[in-house]
């Protein structure tokens, strides 16, 4: 409630601050990019899958432990041991799916240690993030009652590095059995009657480096077996994903697509974006230069090609189009932060991480078809998060603004959108200097996305709806004075998405994007 009062005191501030950014200086408006948009609302495509919102929620760092649980002792404002203020942001996040719990951590991660009286469950050592104990108080019991407080599918990574066979089977008996067979009753016994439902499930995950170092061809005959006994009660099997390639491999969904022929309902596909796109220096998360801005937008869309090259291969092996492909981990990875834990993955989150977030879901979108799951990396206090938190202060990340921006796109009808934009240019860097998203939300009201890369430049979108009539366009849009600008614990209102709107001209309406911007508009 502290927190929804003072943003409305600060409101007022920052309409006035985001008016000044809109109309920009004499300079900035002489120099403002020219940019047409039609959006063909004649050529309805595919629907955007709500899961393209999907978050990602592993045991590494404060992303579970401090960022979602505290354990119902804590003096931070819990219930029953899940933080409020996290839980409330999410919920209006309207997050569609969390996979949980993994990443590497999925292929050590054992069920039975998280099951049962907490205080009698081993704490193990989180080897793949720091080095350091797992309490297991986070187990089965507690992510399935986070994902129902905020209203949010299940995804459960099984383990296929270090499990077996039966240890997964087993684990979807505990969780699905109607039945009165031990492990349902042990269920049961542990305070859950009914059976949940598993909506996802994943047979490892990056089966070609942390989940077991293998080859495809082995992954393909691993996946039919260990896939064979996903059982689930009649009417409740979960969508079973494959874990597949990274970045701008095809050979995965090449091997599964061709070695695979039942069980499987997605591949799985992973693309981390580096500013510099080399891991041993990845590049800042602030204080950063405009080179490692544009670099950053550049490395981003690749993820166009990494997804038009896989589905490509979909499309040859699978024309039926049975086969969905999931990105089920992206988003920036920068360098560790001075003085915290390397291995905690944290990071701070600022504007250029909004832009990437517009960048993804405008390419996500136009891939909808195919691209029916996406999981940014990650909900709470890692990578390219949601939130983040210190001790009991908590932040909205400007990715968090934008998720937020972007939810009338959940479950919307893809329309193209015919764009012509110059280029953003530094160095030998290039980049379009807008990108464009348009959709049929399922009120039937047209949506426009529109994101403003340069950062020294407003962008004058005139735009034109071919196949139905728009005569105005309000909307949101998230800019801020500074390429890094970001909210902070102490300072969690620095960035924030305010009002705009389009002027009509004629047949068009004419919208003005600030330089660095992420826009949603609402057409009518
Ligand atoms: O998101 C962090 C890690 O990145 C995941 O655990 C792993 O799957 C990927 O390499």
């Amino acid at each position: 409630m502290r927190f929804i009062r003072r943003r409305k005191r600060l409101l007022g501030a920052l309409l006035l601050s985001t008016a000044a950014l809109i109309a920009g200086s004499a300079a900035a408006r002489a120099a403002a990019t020219q940019v047409t948009v039609n959006i063909r609302a004649d050529q309805p495509g595919a629907v955007i899958n709500p899961n393209v919102y999907g978050q990602f929620a592993e045991h590494l760092g404060t992303g579970i432990y401090e960022g979602v649980w505290v354990g119902e002792k804590s003096a931070i404002p819990n219930t029953n041991g899940y933080r409020n203020d996290v839980v409330d942001a999410l919920k209006n996040l309207k997050v569609p799916v969390v996979r949980w719990p993994g990443g590497c951590f999925a292929d050590e991660y054992h069920w039975r240690d998280g099951i049962g009286p907490r205080e009698k469950r081993p704490v193990k050592v989180n080897t793949h993030w720091g080095g350091v104990p797992e309490t297991n108080e986070f187990g089965t019991h507690e992510f399935m009652a986070f994902a129902e407080m905020i209203g949010a599918k299940v995804y459960i990574s099984g383990n296929v590095g270090s499990g077996s066979v039966q240890e997964m089977a087993d684990w979807m008996e505990y969780m699905t059995s109607d039945t009165v067979s031990t492990l349902a009753n042990e269920r049961r016994k542990n305070g859950r009657d009914k059976p949940w439902d598993v909506h996802y499930f994943g047979i490892g995950n990056e089966t070609w480096g942390c989940g077991g170092n293998m080859t495809p061809e082995w992954y393909a005959n691993l996946f039919r077996q260990y896939a064979t006994y996903v059982k689930a009660p009649r009417g409740h099997r979960p969508t079973i994903i494959a874990s597949g390639g990274n970045g701008d491999e095809t050979l995965w969904a090449e091997v599964l697509t061709k070695n695979v022929k039942r069980d499987m309902d997605a591949i799985s596909h992973h693309y981390y974006t580096l500013p510099t796109g080399k891991w041993p220096k990845k590049g800042k998360s602030i204080g950063f230069p405009e080179s490692e801005w544009i670099s950053t937008f550049a490395q981003t869309l690749r993820i166009d090609g990494f997804i038009s090259r896989n589905v490509e291969v979909l499309e040859k092996n699978d024309p039926q189009g049975k086969i969905a492909f999931y990105v089920d981990e992206w988003g920036t990875w920068y360098d560790p932060e001075p003085g915290r834990e390397p291995g905690f993955l944290w990071q701070h989150n600022t504007l250029r991480d909004a832009l990437v977030a517009g960048l993804n879901f405008n390419v996500f979108h136009r891939h909808a078809k195919r691209v029916q799951m996406t999981n940014i990396a990650q909900m709470v206090n890692v990578l390219q998060a949601m939130i983040l938190t210190e001790g009991p202060k908590m932040a909205l990340t400007p990715t968090y603004h934008v998720f937020q921006m972007y939810i009338p796109f959940q479950g919307a009808t893809h329309l193209p959108a015919e764009i012509t934009t110059p280029e953003y240019q530094l160095d030998d860097a290039t980049v379009p200097a807008v990108s464009v998203s348009a959709a049929r939300d399922t009120s039937g009201k047209l949506q426009l996305a529109l994101v403003n890369l340069d950062p020294n430049r407003e962008a004058v979108v005139t735009t034109r709806v071919t196949g139905a009539a728009a005569t105005q366009a309000q909307g949101r849009v998230l800019t801020a004075k500074a390429m890094d600008a970001r909210n902070t614990v102490d300072a969690p209102e620095a960035i924030y998405p305010v009002k705009i709107s389009a002027e009509r001209k004629g047949s068009t309406l004419v919208i003005r994007l600030p330089p660095k911007s992420v826009s949603v508009l609402r057409l009518q």
